[in-house]
């Protein structure tokens, strides 16, 4: 009888060091993917219409001009992204002026073993 019950709690506190380790490694995992979209005057009215489908990533990659934002914008909106009539140019201004061509290519956020993987490469064909 008490050697049930023990090898019960064995079972749940293993059960519960299992779940633990999952949900820790879970959110290291979320902190490292999530990224902001640029202080700006529109951050915030932009992180509310534009995250709510997909991760900033997404948008941080593009180098568009004002004209291609401005359809960029017009088809997420099609596709039910809720921007307020008089919020349209400004959110549009506010992605031109932080993904434009003339900004520096979007640096994707690496793990320590991918960057030093990228390094091994380079050490490779450096030649
Ligand atoms: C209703 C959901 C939704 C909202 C809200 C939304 N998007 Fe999207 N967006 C999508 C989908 C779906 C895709 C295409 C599929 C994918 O690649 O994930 C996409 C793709 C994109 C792309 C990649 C290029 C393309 O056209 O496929 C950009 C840039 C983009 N969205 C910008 C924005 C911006 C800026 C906002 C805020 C104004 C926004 N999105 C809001 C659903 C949404």
């Amino acid at each position: 009888m008490s050697h049930r019950v023990k090898s019960r709690s064995v079972v749940v506190r293993t059960a519960l060091a299992v779940i633990t380790l999952a949900l820790t490694s879970m959110f290291a995992w979320s902190q490292k993917a999530a990224e902001d979209l640029p202080a700006g005057a529109m951050q915030a009215k932009a992180t509310t219409s534009c995250l709510e489908c997909h991760e900033a990533r997404i948008i941080l990659q593009q180098r568009l001009s004002k004209a291609a934002w401005t359809k960029e914008v017009d088809k997420m909106m099609k596709w039910g992204a809720v921007v307020d009539a008089g919020d349209r140019d400004a959110l549009i201004d506010y992605l031109s002026a932080n993904f434009s061509s003339d900004q520096p290519p979007y640096e994707p956020p690496r793990t320590s073993t991918g960057k030093a993987s990228v390094k091994n490469i380079e050490k490779k064909t450096a030649k």
